[in-house]
């Protein structure tokens, strides 16, 4: 699997765009495990690496949103809901062999999750530079 870092990803947001880094890079670890064939074991590992970045990174950007009193931080929150809640249903059905290790699974971790940075995220991070709060994320 080909790198899932983009530039084009970036939000000029320290603290957001190294945990986005984090995040494709566990996507393409996983991918690059289906793509080479590893044991199931190691692509639940990865799996697994995979979505506790994502949760972990949820939380981190929730509490930026509290803590700069983001307006949209309600339609944000739910959207992470949305996410978290498919992402675990897919960790669950790969480990029961409803879904089959391809690279169908990859592509949809990757493009799941640069639709979300792409669009809600770089909101964000618009609302953090236009209101001089990018200091709260190590900007
Ligand atoms: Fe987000
Ligand atoms: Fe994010």
């Amino acid at each position: 699997m080909t790198e899932a870092w983009s530039d084009d990803l970036l939000l000029s947001v320290p603290m957001i765009d190294r945990e986005h880094r984090e995040i494709l890079d566990r996507a393409t670890d996983f991918g690059g495990a289906v793509d080479a064939g590893l044991p199931k074991k190691v692509l639940e590992q990865r799996l697994a690496a995979f979505i506790g970045s994502v949760d972990e990174h949820f939380a981190s950007e929730e509490q930026l949103m509290y803590a700069s009193a983001y307006p949209d931080l309600e339609a944000h929150h739910a959207e992470h809901n949305r996410l978290f809640t498919q992402l675990h249903m897919v960790g669950e059905e790969f480990g029961s062999g409803k879904i089959q290790p391809g690279g169908a699974l990859g592509l949809f971790l990757r493009v799941w999750t640069e639709q979300h940075i792409v669009g809600a995220d770089q909101q964000f991070g618009g609302f953090l530079k236009e209101t001089g709060q990018l200091g709260l994320a190590g900007g």
